[in-house]
């Protein structure tokens, strides 16, 4: 909690921590960033410098109706590469398509990977990376970092403004037959390369540009007040709250600005440098299970639940708001902290109504009859260590029914 090491708050929304925390020794995983309009062509570079001759392309069924397949794979050949294409996997990637993957890169020869398109896409290509290296099944390596041999390099190009898959050392995988999502995580896990290009964004449909626009804003919420945050990670946290705050509904009004995608690429970014090194919290941990249960859009999911989750954290740890609130240029940010946060929930609230989302889980298909089994599957994942409020299962379900 961010008053626990007497953290001072700046007008600006912004903090300075008290010498103690100061002395903490901080880490902070990154990727090699490149970010641009056209810069996709680096991505052809990084490959050639990493040593990689034959790379697997992993991308999906909807990123090969866009242009940028043809485009990255022109690039790839331009520089003597020779892609092997893979698109053999659905949203929330499952733990047998992440086995089919791996059989095409070992069956191709393969000895890099490419990922181009939205997180599903992007820990798919993490998974088969693990795997080419490690063998097995994906799911023996679900926890912190179980795979123990290096992974072959990897690229990747997101093509949505959300997952922050491209960043972070997560790896996200459905367990088909318990039906839950598993959480891998890992340094190696951070890709070698991410490649921005802003202009991937724009071929993406609403839906997916709104459900992934609040995963992002989750992301940088949830890292922000999260028990893991630090000096390093809450500038970027702030920033992507502030940036999705601002140009997410642009986006959709005016879905061929660049400028508005350019915002949205660094939010997403942003969010995912800030949550790869805070982690999450509780909206993740009871997302996971709801995603997993029904296979739903996970930004979709995050939406429905982060504002009950902000009342339930703002309880104990209200004054980790106001700087949200800040960023989001609420007026409320210079009322009392509680008022504060509860201004922050409501403005979740109503972006998600403006990007039009359901209101509640009920609408996406969730029984009360299976709150108690998401409330136990939440409870053991790996997000809700870091959520800065403990939760019974009770206070779960409760928090479930709430979102119903
Ligand atoms: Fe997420």
């Amino acid at each position: 909690m961010h008053t626990d090491h007497a953290a001072v708050m700046l007008g600006t929304g912004t903090r300075v921590s008290d010498p103690a925390s100061r002395r903490r020794v901080l880490k902070f995983q990154a990727p090699e960033i490149v970010f641009g309009e056209h810069s996709m062509i680096e991505a052809a570079y990084s490959v050639g410098r990493l040593g990689g001759r034959r790379p697997l392309l992993v991308t999906d069924a909807g990123l090969l109706s866009t242009p940028w397949v043809d485009e990255l794979a022109g690039h790839l050949r331009s520089q003597g590469l020779a892609p092997h294409i893979w698109s053999g996997l659905t949203p929330n990637p499952k733990d047998h398509e992440v086995a089919a993957g791996h059989r095409a890169y070992r069956e191709n020869g393969c000895d890099v990977l490419i990922a181009l398109g939205g997180g599903s896409v992007i820990d798919a290509a993490k998974g088969i990376a693990i795997l080419a290296a490690n063998g097995g099944d994906i799911l023996d390596y679900e926890g912190i970092d179980r795979a123990d041999l290096p992974i072959p390099p990897l690229v990747v190009l997101p093509s949505t403004a959300g997952s922050g898959a491209d960043v972070s050392q997560f790896c996200v995988v459905t367990d088909t037959a318990r039906r839950t999502k598993i959480t891998i995580i890992g340094r190696s896990l951070v890709p070698d390369v991410t490649v921005v290009d802003p202009r991937l964004l724009t071929t993406m449909p609403t839906e997916l540009a709104a459900a992934t626009g609040l995963d992002a804003l989750t992301h940088g919420i949830e890292a922000f007040v999260s028990l893991g945050h630090n000096e390093l990670t809450d500038h970027h946290a702030l920033r992507s709250v502030a940036l999705v705050t601002r140009n997410l509904l642009r986006t959709m009004e005016e879905p061929a600005s660049i400028l508005h995608r350019t915002a949205m690429a660094q939010a997403a970014l942003e969010a995912g440098m800030a949550f790869s090194n805070a982690i999450l919290g509780a909206a993740h941990a009871m997302s996971h299970q709801v995603g997993g249960m029904l296979d739903l859009p996970h930004g979709v999911v995050n939406g429905v639940l982060l504002p009950h989750v902000v009342r339930f954290n703002a309880v104990v740890d209200p004054e980790s708001f106001v700087p949200v609130a800040v960023a989001m240029d609420l007026p409320e940010q210079t009322a009392a902290p509680v008022e504060a946060a509860a201004a922050v929930a409501r403005r979740i609230e109503r972006l998600c109504a403006d990007v039009g989302i359901p209101s509640g889980l009920a609408a996406l298909g969730v029984l009360d009859a299976d709150v108690p089994r998401l409330a136990a599957g939440a409870l053991q994942d790996a997000c809700m260590s870091t959520n800065p409020r403990a939760a019974d299962a009770a206070e779960i379900e409760a928090l479930f029914r709430a979102a119903m």
